[in-house]
């Protein structure tokens, strides 16, 4: 159904669009978001061709890039459109896109096999030691602190407060990331998710360790 050529030009579409950013919204995470949902895709018996496309496209709307998220939708609508494909498809795939974000968790679950994999697929690029290194650089880009104990961790927040409030990297794990391992659709997912855990509340009691004059 998609041709080896539109999963190309879509790469080349991304690195274009997002080559340029620091922010953790890079080229490379798209690829490897895009190279994991194929791989559980054909784990879980999702279409892999749809979930390798969806997952390299999933940052171009993101509202973090100087677009609003209906000017995103737009590019990426017209870039869809102008593959050829049937428009069945491509309001497929932006559905996916539009609903998979975590914006401090309040979102339904997705409806659909392979929106389920590409959400697990950009999911676990938040964990893990790449997750940690995608906390660090995105607290820097904002200008947010690494850690401040009289700064504490929220909970319940609308996707405003997620945003725009206060915070610190290391609150930024108990905010989000640790909240991602039980969050995970597929079996595949949940298997890589705990190890990915598991690595990061070492890190973190480590980091304490350290910060408390303990070891
Ligand atoms: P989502 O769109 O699913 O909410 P984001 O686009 O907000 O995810 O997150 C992109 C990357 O930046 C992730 O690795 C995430 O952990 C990190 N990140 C997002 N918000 C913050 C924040 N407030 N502090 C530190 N890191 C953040
Ligand atoms: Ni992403």
């Amino acid at each position: 159904m998609i041709s080896k050529e539109i999963l190309a030009n879509a790469t080349a579409f991304v690195q274009k669009e997002l080559g340029g950013d620091y922010s953790g919204h890079d080229f490379w995470h798209a690829k490897r978001v895009a190279d994991i949902a194929r791989r559980i895709a054909l784990a879980e018996s999702a279409d892999p061709d749809i979930c390798e496309l969806v997952a390299i496209l999933h940052d171009i709307p993101d509202d973090k890039r100087g677009l609003t998220e209906e000017e995103g939708m737009s590019k990426l609508r017209a870039w869809l459109m102008q593959t050829g494909m049937e428009t069945s498809i491509v309001e497929f795939i932006l559905g996916i896109i539009s609903t998979m974000s975590f914006r401090g968790g309040n979102n339904p679950p997705m409806s659909t096999l392979e929106g389920k994999v590409v959400q697990d697929a950009d999911r676990l690029d938040a964990i893990g030691a790449i997750g940690i290194a995608r906390v660090f650089a995105y607290s820097g880009h904002i200008g947010q602190k690494i850690y401040d104990p009289e700064i504490k961790a929220r909970h319940q927040m609308s996707k405003q407060e997620y945003r725009a409030g206060q915070s610190t990297a290391v609150n930024h794990f108990h905010e989000k990331l640790f909240k991602l391992e039980p969050l995970m659709n597929t079996e595949t997912a949940k298997k890589i998710a705990r190890k990915r855990q598991k690595f990061m509340e070492d890190y973190l009691q480590q980091f304490m360790k350290e910060w408390n004059l303990e070891d």
